[in-house]
């Protein structure tokens, strides 16, 4: 299982994610040879140490060729560009900081469904697509996920860079039968992760024109008329999205998701960490070492701490820390993946949107 993800997380070039699932192959493979005797554990020694190699040159060595098909072939084989996910299981409770961003969600989506006659009471507005934009890593996917599992919807996914590298024409199709499938449900949630990719500025080209033009067309038929359907959407580039896909009735509010402030660290520091060997590991100093870091690039930082405890444990089958010193390399090896120039993009945007 852990190997097969790790090729898995290998092909789809999440080396990080690749190098923890060969080390836990590594160590499951450890503790069968640990069982078993004679040539069978001979072997199985053989094959945890070749294990650990894999790990620890990722990265360092080309990419070896992996077996089975690559992900985007499969998806090729099925014939759609969107995923479906049963209820997903991730909690706004398992999300970093974003304290405004759920409370703005609960109001917007997640309150009309829980209680509609309040709604109705109030008279206040209900309905519209809601667009997360900020930096990458930052946990927008993360949030439709949790949207989906605190209302018990089913969560289907556009990846829009797929769509329209892979899909040239038939996008419009195969985007009419996901909503066809979707309406059928008792109340699901329609993801379009990479927005700019699918709903790009017009008048640049053409196939994107008619595009933009036709799913807006589409939001704007099922938006309204069933109220079993939520349209999502998220991008790190929003001055790339139409402005026309920003309308009342299709994703009718923005809703910025920044870095995570030092609370936010703090949380994810401490969610990786738990119940984890430490030793003199001073959680106040990372979160200060930490600023600027993403979500996403902090889960990487613990990651790489954890690594060479984690070989060394497994050579000589013994519980060892993971020490400061652990940490200072891994801070070497990890670098914040959002620039300040950057930055300064989404405060330009959300000072233009006014
Ligand atoms: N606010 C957060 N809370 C918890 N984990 C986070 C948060 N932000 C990022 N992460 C971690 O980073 C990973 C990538 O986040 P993701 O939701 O894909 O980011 P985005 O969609 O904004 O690029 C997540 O799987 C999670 O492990
Ligand atoms: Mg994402």
């Amino acid at each position: 299982m852990y190997y097969e993800n790790a090729q898995a997380a290998y092909s789809a070039g999440n080396f990080p994610n690749a190098k923890r699932n060969f080390l836990l192959a590594a160590e499951t493979m450890y503790k069968l040879a640990k069982m078993s005797t004679g040539n069978l554990q001979k072997s199985r020694m053989d094959r945890a140490k070749r294990l650990i190699e894999m790990a620890e040159n990722i990265g360092k060595k080309p990419i070896p060729k992996v077996k089975g098909p690559e992900p985007s072939e499969k998806e090729e084989d099925t014939g759609k560009q969107w995923e479906t996910a049963e209820i997903p299981n991730i909690s706004f409770d398992d999300i970093a900081g974003l304290e405004d961003v759920k409370k703005a969600i609960t109001l917007r989506m997640i309150y009309p469904l829980k209680y509609p006659d309040k709604y109705k009471t109030y008279n206040k507005k209900t309905g519209g697509g809601v667009l997360l934009y900020g930096p990458p890593g930052t946990g927008k996917t993360m949030i439709a996920k949790a949207i989906a599992y605190e209302v018990n919807a089913k969560f289907y996914t556009v990846k829009c860079s797929d769509v329209i590298s892979k899909w040239v024409g038939d996008s419009e199709k195969n985007i009419n039968s996901l909503f066809e499938t979707a309406k059928k449900d008792d109340l699901a949630i329609i993801f379009f992760d990479e927005l700019d990719g699918l709903f790009g500025t017009r008048g640049k080209d053409i196939h994107n024109d008619k595009r933009v033009g036709e799913f807006l067309q589409q939001i704007d038929g099922f938006s309204g008329r069933s109220t079993n359907l939520l349209i999502l959407g998220a991008t790190n580039r929003p001055w790339d999205v139409d402005k026309a896909a920003l309308r009342p009735g299709r994703f009718s509010q923005s809703i910025y998701v920044p870095l995570p402030d030092e609370k936010a660290r703090e949380f994810l520091f401490r969610k990786s960490l738990e119940g984890v060997p430490l030793k003199d590991v001073n959680i106040e100093d990372l979160i200060s070492l930490t600023e600027g870091y993403s979500g996403a690039d902090i889960d990487e930082l613990c990651d790489r701490a954890k690594e060479q405890p984690l070989i060394d444990s497994i050579k000589h089958d013994s519980i060892i820390n993971i020490t400061m010193q652990d940490f200072k390399y891994a801070l070497k090896a990890v670098r914040p993946s959002v620039d300040k120039e950057s930055l300064k993009e989404y405060e330009k945007y959300i000072n233009n949107l006014g």
